[in-house]
Order: structure tokens, then C-alpha cells, then sequence
């Protein structure tokens, strides 16, 4: 059932880094690609084989640089090329591989292709981009809402007609359906294979194909739009986009690709990864998004249950079992803190890190860690909307208010939701700005640096990166963490996550306790041989309140 020889990412771990965020080294208050190149030895002694960067490419950054405005290039807030070419090498010397972000479905509305697309009705570019004409009334097409909030259509007044934007209006989508833009992405994807990347993150992949025909739908806000998603999301057809992507970009080369899959389910995993499929893993977000309640308008926590959770791991592992291959993740530069996100507030931030570190690290599949997440990194404590600097945040933000919320009330959703939470400044020690900064940082860093950051933690046993680098050593000494199969138990527990990973007879038993009680334990993990513990004295008979533990 399992191939003997796993692929070099497969038996990996993976380490997203956002680099706005990541570490400046010239005080400009934004992170570059020299503090990354700075921080290889961090990540090399983490244990992680690959970093995922989020594009770093030329961008008016209205959306962080997902509205990139040149493919082939890197943008000078992040440094030069050289900077990049720097990276490459210093990566490979140590063994790590450097995955770049392809956004494919949209470019900025600075790119030169639209500015061509946009100056007339019939120039060479017309048709790179999903033009249409204005209702009879003069109104957008349709009555679909942006991802980021307002009308997902925008008036060009050179062409006299709207064009699409799933994302930002500066975020115009590219035509799929024009071969002559598929193959621009190609080459574009081509140039930073040429430079020898260990792969690609493919971004908002299940917007690329339009519908057949553009039509209002059925409301789903106040103002009478429907989200863009439920419109356009996953449209049949687009896998064939998608082969064609996979035979020219990846072809024999070995490197691995993720897409970005919102709107793909579990039971349709195994028709987009694996021999048959066309990435190497997806990204669906059906264990992160479940506690989040109404995220089509926008979201907030709701009572979840921690089989919820489970259920959605679980799903997608049997989906990906004899099929492809699962990335598992708790977080990244789109959702929350972890902490906050599966844990009360009353929980002990650097237990409930390393109980989702346990699970993350000893999972079936390739673990992908965001930056901080090894620290145990939390949720920042907005205060007003003035402090966020996230698009999409301001977008829900303003529907909120339009939907009737007080300020108060949407700020409560913000603090829980804003992608700002991910994207504060990485917490590299106890100084000034956190040491990610010598200038004034672009995003106020957490007061919890005093005690979370790299710098305190390297010297403790007991932090949460020593639960990692630990975690990340067993998983490369282990074959069973890399190569064994996946079976949940105690499933219909509300406290614990456990399961069992086999391998040639071997088996490693995680056994992650979510609650804030202790939990007795069944017979059959009693009598086990205990390799890990986040608690120093253990109980044979029970789990101490978020307890996790590694048997063998
Ligand atoms: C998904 C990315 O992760 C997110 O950060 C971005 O805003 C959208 N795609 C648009 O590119």
C-alpha cells in the first residue's frame, strides 16, 4: 500500500515564512529576503527540509504581494534578485529547499498586461482578463461580492465595461479560458524552476475557471450579493486547466506542488493529488474553517466540538490514505493563532502549543509549520480597526458595520479573526520590536515576546521550539512517523485526539489532550512504553489536563 521510498518532501517538514514579517535587516520596519537567508541555521536546526515563501515578487502590496505586478522578479521592498540567488544557495548548502507562492488566478491591476487589457477593446491583451459589458441598467454583471467585500466587479472607464476580481479590485483575474495566458503563467512558473526551487505554493487554484455564464445569485447579504465563491468556486472542467498545468510546470522535475483548494472537499481529494490527481498535496481548509460558524459573510467562533476536528483530519487522511499525500497544518498567514483558535482562553498557552504540536508533528503526511507557530505565537489584542492593516479585515469589517454590528461588536470579530494575527512581527527575542526590527515595524508586535521568542526558548528544554525540534528529530529517527498508515482512536472522545501510526509492525501512538481536565486512559495505552511527554511526572492511568503524549 506504501511506497517503500517516500519523496524527499514527503518524509520532510515544510516551514512557511511570511517574509514581511519574518525579520528586517535594513530598518525599513518590513522584512526581507537577506533576514531570511540570516535565519538558516535557525530553521536548519528546527529539522525542517523546505521554506515556503509567500511572494516576494515586484507588488504595489495591496494584498501583502498576492497581487503581484511582475512574475519573474523580485520586489524591492524584499530585496534584489541577487538577494534572492543568495537564498537559493545558502538554502541548498544546508540542505533546504526553497518553495516559492505561484498566484495564478489574479496579478495587480499594475501588471503590465492588464494595463493593456485595459487601455482599449481590441488590443493584443483584450481578452486576458474577464471582461464584461455593464447591465442595460449600468450596474455590475452580477450581483457577486469580492472575497475582500463589495462588488467583485469594477468599471473601466477606457473599455466602458467591468472587470472580474474574485479578490481586491486591484486583483483583477486573469483569463484561464486564453491559452496564451496559461502558457505566460507557465514560463513565469518555468523561470524560478530554472533556478532550481523544491516547488510551488499554487494560490486561490479554485477560482481559475469562470462559469459557463455569468448570472446573479441568490443573496446572501443585506445588500443583496452573494459571495464570489459560491458563484464560482471549483467549476467543473477545471481539472483540465489544472493537467495541463501539472505536465508543463512539474513534469519530471522533482519538486512537490501545493494547491490552495478552498471549496474542494474531502470526498473529492482524491481526484485532485496523488499519481492521478494534479498537485502533489492540497490545501483544504475543512479542520480549520469548522469552528468558524457563518464564514460565508464573514466569521466567528461558534461552539465546536473537538470531533468536529477530528472528523475533518481524519476524513481527508482516509481520502489521501492509498491516494496522494496530506499537508498538515494548524496554521498560516491566512487564520489565527492555533492557541486561540482550538483552545479556551483560560488554557495554558505553552501546554495547548505543544498538544497541537504533537499532532501536527506526528501525523500521516508532510507537517507544515508557520512562522512562530514553533514558538507557540498567539493572537495579537487589537484594539481598534486603525491598527490592522489587512484588506480583507477592513472589507468584513466595514459589512459588519453595514450588517448592523456596533464598532464594539466588530472589533470582538476582528481581534479573533484578522489574518493580521498571523502576520505580527516573528518573535526572534526579548528586545526592542522583538529583534525583528531596527526601524518602527509595520504591524505592533505581541507583548508576549518577553517570554515567546526564539532567542529565550533556544535555551529552555521546556519551550515549545524544544517540543518541536524534539518532535521534528523523532519524526526524521522514526520511520513510522513518516512512512506508517493513520487510524484514529478513541474517536468519539471530546478530550483527546489520538491515534495510532503503523508501519511494518511498528506502531506510535499519539495521545493529545485538548481538555482542561484530567482524562483516564483505556487499557490499551496503559500497558504502552511512553516516549514523549509535555508533563514531567506521568501517570500510566490518566492525562493531565492538555497532556500530550508520545508512546511507542
Ligand atoms: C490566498 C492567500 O493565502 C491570501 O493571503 C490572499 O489574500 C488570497 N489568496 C488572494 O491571493
Amino acid at each position: 500500500m506504501f511506497s517503500k521510498k517516500l519523496k524527499w518532501w514527503q518524509s520532510g517538514a515544510v516551514y512557511q515564512v511570511y517574509p514581511k514579517s519574518f525579520l528586517d535587516t535594513d530598518g525599513s520596519g518590513t522584512g526581507d529576503i537577506k533576514g531570511i537567508t540570516s535565519k538558516l541555521d535557525y530553521l536548519h536546526g528546527l529539522g525542517v527540509n523546505a521554506v515556503w515563501i509567500t511572494p516576494v515578487y515586484p507588488s504595489p502590496m495591496v494584498d501583502n504581494g498576492y497581487d503581484i505586478s511582475d512574475y519573474t522578479a523580485i520586489g524591492e521592498n524584499f530585496g534584489t534578485m541577487n538577494d534572492f540567488d543568495e537564498l537559493m544557495r545558502e538554502a541548498g548548502r544546508r540542505g533546504i529547499k526553497i518553495v516559492m507562492d505561484l498566484v495564478f488566478n489574479h496579478c495587480s491591476d499594475k501588471h503590465k498586461w492588464f494595463r493593456e487589457s485595459k487601455s482599449s477593446r481590441n488590443n493584443p491583451k483584450s481578452d486576458w482578463f474577464i471582461w464584461r459589458d455593464p447591465k442595460p441598467n449600468g450596474e455590475p454583471p452580477t450581483n457577486w461580492r469580492s472575497i475582500f467585500g463589495g462588488s467583485a466587479w469594477e468599471f473601466s472607464h477606457e473599455r466602458q465595461q467591468y472587470y472580474l476580481h474574485t479578490f481586491a479590485k486591484e486583483q483583477p483575474d486573469l483569463n484561464w479560458a486564453n491559452p496564451e495566458v496559461r502558457y505566460a503563467l507557465y514560463d513565469a512558473a518555468k523561470f524560478w524552476l530554472d533556478k532550481g526551487v523544491g516547488g510551488f505554493r499554487v494560490d486561490a487554484i479554485t477560482y481559475i475557471k469562470k462559469p459557463e455564464v455569468f448570472a446573479d445569485g441568490k443573496p446572501d447579504a443585506e445588500d443583496g450579493t452573494v459571495n464570489v465563491h459560491t458563484m464560482t468556486a471549483n467549476q467543473p472542467g477545471i481539472l483540465d486547466y489544472l493537467h495541463e498545468f501539472k505536465r508543463e510546470v512539474e513534469g519530471d522535475n522533482d519538486i512537490f506542488t501545493v494547491g490552495e483548494a478552498n471549496g474542494v472537499k474531502a470526498d473529492e481529494l482524491a481526484l485532485w493529488v496523488g499519481e492521478e490527481g494534479v498537485f502533489d498535496m492540497l490545501f483544504e481548509f475543512s479542520h480549520v474553517t469548522l469552528p468558524l460558524g457563518k464564514a460565508e459573510i464573514w466569521c466567528h467562533p461558534v461552539d465546536w466540538k473537538l470531533t468536529d476536528l477530528k472528523r475533518a483530519i481524519s476524513d481527508s487522511q482516509k481520502a489521501t490514505e492509498t491516494n496522494g499525500w496530506y499537508p498538515v497544518f494548524f496554521e498560516n498567514h491566512d487564520q489565527p493563532r492555533s492557541v486561540n483558535h482550538f483552545f479556551t482562553e483560560g488554557a495554558d498557552p505553552v501546554k495547548a502549543a505543544k498538544v497541537l504540536g504533537a499532532v501536527l508533528l506526528t501525523m500521516r503526511g508532510t507537517p507544515f509549520i508557520y512562522q512562530g507557530e514553533e514558538l507557540g505565537m498567539t493572537n495579537y489584542d487589537w484594539r481598534t480597526i486603525d491598527e490592522v492593516d489587512d484588506i480583507q479585515t477592513k472589507g468584513q469589517y466595514e459589512l459588519a458595520l453595514k450588517e448592523g454590528f456596533t464598532p464594539e461588536e466588530a472589533m470582538k470579530f476582528v481581534r479573533y479573526f484578522t489574518r493580521d494575527n498571523a502576520r505580527t512581527p516573528m518573535q526572534w527575542t526579548a528586545g526592542k520590536n522583538a529583534g525583528f526590527t531596527a526601524g518602527e515595524s509595520w504591524l505592533p508586535v505581541n507583548k508576549n515576546h518577553i517570554t515567546v521568542n526564539a532567542e529565550t526558548e533556544m535555551r529552555d528544554s521546556k519551550s515549545v521550539l524544544s517540543w518541536y525540534k524534539r518532535l521534528l528529530e523523532l519524526r526524521r529517527t522514526n520511520h513510522v512517523l513518516t512512512m506508517g498508515s493513520y487510524r484514529e482512536i478513541l474517536t468519539d472522545s471530546e478530550e483527546v485526539f489520538a491515534f495510532v501510526r503503523e508501519y511494518e509492525g511498528h506502531e506510535v501512538v499519539t495521545a493529545a489532550n485538548f481538555s482542561m481536565n484530567a482524562v483516564k486512559l483505556p487499557e490499551s495505552l496503559t500497558g504502552r512504553k511512553v516516549i514523549l511527554s509535555n508533563e514531567k511526572e506521568i501517570d500510566m492511568e490518566e492525562l493531565k489536563p492538555l497532556e500530550a503524549r508520545i508512546y511507542q
